[in-house]
């Protein structure tokens, strides 16, 4: 949005915010559920009417991620936003606000599967998509991306991560914000969006959700927070603060955090929301006496909307009387919220219209990126003697196993409004796909059935995973595995010796023995969406090659958790030639980060970097020849990693700073140039301040995955001062 509209809606705001009465500053920083499990809708009504709120969320408990909740209903919308608009003395509309995590008519895969697409542009064209189908229901504001590291697949929510890796998910997540946002929010079709969870919530130990966690000022700087500066340069319209304590301090009490860091240093101008309830937490973490204390610390931390309680209503109007709230502060969280309504243009808007409505749900484009989005999440880790991809005629295929036809598991854990009877299964997909096929399955969950199919079979697809119920919010698991009775089927039809396609329909890495010893071919296919089954037909019969990558190490059993690919050097274990990680596993993880296979066969070959020495304020350039040596045009997702020896911090093995899609018929060549720049190898103190590296060497890695062997070598000299 331009300087000009920024300044008219500033000005808007600031108009408004000269006639409203103190009760109805306050009002405005409240979010209400409208649970009627809690009160009768009259008295959510009368509050509207008395501008008690500011904001809805629209969600029936607070598992709404978990559980399909009800479907919006337009006309009561309206109604009770009608009042908010016609009824209340100044006329505020309420800010209409609901998890469209990823998807909505039309359902996305989950994030964790996106990421694997390593395609922010495809990302951004799938959520345009999402918030039209929303936008025209009535939402004006998601609380979407999610952009927590995480390093810990046995954390529930990694399913709506981007993975372990902070370039990725900036990357990503920034995609995500363009495509709800848009360059203008007044366009027909944008919704708010939330960075969240402000900050450091996927470091939860031991996986488990809520839980404290631990992270040095420096992985803060330069890990955690690099997502959230990323998203407040793409002008993200809000952030929502998380539940953890971090170092000893609940997130959402920390003026530190949010009133310093996010708004002082990174001047965010947008709003801050709690995450549910998160501020009444704050007398249950013990830092407040009670809940009064918590809504001061709530409001004084930099929060200017609470989620879901009135925590805010019951105790600021007192505190504010008390001269214990600045009113400097209250007005300039109003302005806030204000503003965020102003640019969406919802005091000329405020209701949503049905007829739009039914034309975007499901729009047959929405449907096409979605499903090209599910193709290109696909990970394809295995594939021996080219098994894939299958002739759609002349073989008998027996599709088997608990997600061969498994619909609402296909639609992930955080999905609200996606219908599973939309959902294409596997199986639906591929008899669509392949209708001359002789399929063999079997309805049954009998494994001895399945055993019985997969005998008569030329090949056999099994799909297995986890479903839904199992990840996601207060979804942790302590053991990386397979539900109980999926290593045993998958070992009874991989002792047929059939040629056998283990599809891999989980929400987060998960290692399986099975699968390792009897799989000729692994796809990891995640909860895919609603088009999964059919883009997982193209793929097994090669119309589309698979070119998904790992945003995420698998790890090879619970026990090395966390792993992943960016891992300090070991200083003392360099020195020791005997030195192993572990006495009973190998430390090397089942599969890398970044790594995937495709039909192609992808070759990279003289690398090179321009400068084999450069002034600390200059860049260089990195170049490198790709082939495919294969014989089937693919795309590859190249990435660029460097390792840095120097400043006075130890740095990753390994660090990700760019990547590029690639597609190359067969037998095709090219070159690719990457830019280094000082921006790349520059790190943050404990106080989040820059330093940039005065002199130092960096190795460049450029490859298809991260656990690349061989690099070029560069020196950075500090600039002689004359
Ligand atoms: C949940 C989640 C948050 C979600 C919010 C609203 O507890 O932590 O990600 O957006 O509440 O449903």
């Amino acid at each position: 949005m331009d300087t000009m509209k920024l300044t008219a809606t500033r000005l808007k705001a600031e108009q408004l915010l000269s006639k409203m009465t103190p009760e109805e500053k306050l009002g405005q920083l409240g979010q209400v559920a409208m649970l009627k499990s809690l009160h009768p809708i009259s008295y959510y009504v009368d509050g509207v009417r008395a501008g008690r709120w500011g904001s809805r969320i629209l969600a029936d408990s607070e598992w709404a991620g978990n559980e399909m909740g009800q479907r919006i209903d337009i006309e009561s919308l309206n109604a009770i936003q009608k009042v908010a608009v016609e009824e209340s003395r100044l006329g505020i509309p309420l800010l209409h606000a609901r998890d469209v995590i990823y998807g909505h008519g039309t359902v996305l895969p989950i994030p964790l599967g996106q990421a694997a697409s390593w395609n922010p542009e495809l990302v951004e064209q799938a959520y345009q998509c999402i918030a039209r189908e929303a936008r025209d229901m009535g939402i004006h504001w998601t609380f979407a991306p999610m952009m927590d590291i995480c390093r810990d697949p046995r954390w529930g929510r990694v399913i709506e991560s981007s993975g372990e890796d902070p370039i990725l998910t900036s990357k990503l997540t920034q995609a995500v914000i363009r495509g709800f946002q848009g360059k203008d929010l007044q366009e027909p079709g944008r919704l708010l969006a939330c960075a969240k969870h402000f900050c450091g919530y996927g470091f939860s130990e031991g996986g488990r959700d809520y839980d404290t966690t631990e992270i040095s000022p420096h992985t803060l700087h330069n890990v955690v927070l690099a997502p959230f500066r990323a998203a407040v340069q793409e002008s993200v319209a809000t952030v929502m603060t998380s539940f953890n304590d971090l170092g000893g301090t609940p997130v959402s009490g920390s003026q530190k955090l949010v009133r310093q860091w996010l708004k002082g240093q990174q001047n965010f101008e947008g709003l801050v929301v709690s995450d549910w309830a998160s501020i009444a937490d704050l007398e249950r973490f013990g830092v407040s006496k009670n809940s009064e204390e918590a809504a001061l610390r709530g409001f004084n931390s930099g929060i200017d909307m609470a989620m879901t309680s009135d925590i805010y209503d019951d105790h600021l109007p007192k505190l504010l009387e008390e001269g214990r709230l600045s009113r400097e502060q209250l007005d300039d969280s109003v302005l806030r919220i204000l503003e965020a309504k102003f640019k969406l243009g919802l005091f000329e808007q405020p209701y949503a219209d049905e007829e739009a409505s039914k034309i975007s749900w499901r729009a047959q484009e929405h449907l096409n990126f979605a499903q090209k989005l599910a193709s290109e999440s696909v990970v394809m880790l295995r594939n021996q003697h080219d098994l894939l991809p299958l002739s759609p005629k002349g073989i008998r295929l027996a599709v088997l196993g608990p997600y061969a036809c498994a619909k609402r598991q296909a639609l992930g854990s955080w999905c609200i409004d996606g219908l599973t009877e939309d959902v294409t299964s596997i199986l639906d997909g591929i008899r669509r796909f392949a209708p001359e096929l002789d399929i063999l399955t079997t309805p049954s969950s009998f494994s001895d059935e399945m055993i019985a199919q997969a005998r008569m079979a030329d090949v056999v697809v099994l799909c297995v995973g986890e479903s839904h119920v199992s990840n996601g919010e207060a979804k942790s698991k302590a053991n990386l595995s397979l539900p109980p009775g999926q290593e045993d089927i998958i070992e009874a039809i991989g002792k047929t010796g059939k040629p056998l396609v283990i599809i891999q329909c989980t929400g987060r890495p998960i290692p399986s023995p099975a699968t390792e010893r009897y799989a000729s071919t692994i796809l990891q296919a995640w909860h895919g969406g609603t088009e999964m089954g059919k883009a997982l037909a193209e793929i097994i019969f090669g119309k589309t090659s698979p070119s998904g990558k790992m945003p995420m190490t698998v790890p090879r059993c619970t026990g090395q958790i966390p792993t992943y690919y960016a891992q300090k050097p070991r200083g003392k274990a360099l020195g020791v030639p005997q030195y192993r990680a572990y006495e009973d596993e190998d430390e090397k993880p089942l599969y890398p980060f970044g790594y995937g296979l495709s039909y192609g066969k992808f070759k990279y070959q003289n690398l090179n970097v321009q400068n084999k020495q450069i002034d600390s304020d200059e860049k260089n350039f990195a170049s490198v020849e790709l082939i495919n040596v294969g014989n089937i045009a693919a795309t590859e997702v190249a990435q660029c990693y460097i390792h840095v020896r120097g400043g006075d911090r130890t740095r990753s093995s390994k660090t990700l700073i760019d990547f590029q899609r690639q597609h190359l018929e067969a037998g095709e060549s090219c070159i690719l140039h990457f830019e280094l720049s000082p921006e790349h190898w520059m790190s943050y103190d404990e106080q989040g301040q820059p330093q940039p590296l005065s002199s130092g060497e960096i190795t460049v890695y450029i490859g298809g995955h991260s656990n690349i062997e061989h690099g070029a070598i560069f020196n950075v000299v500090e600039r002689q001062r004359c």
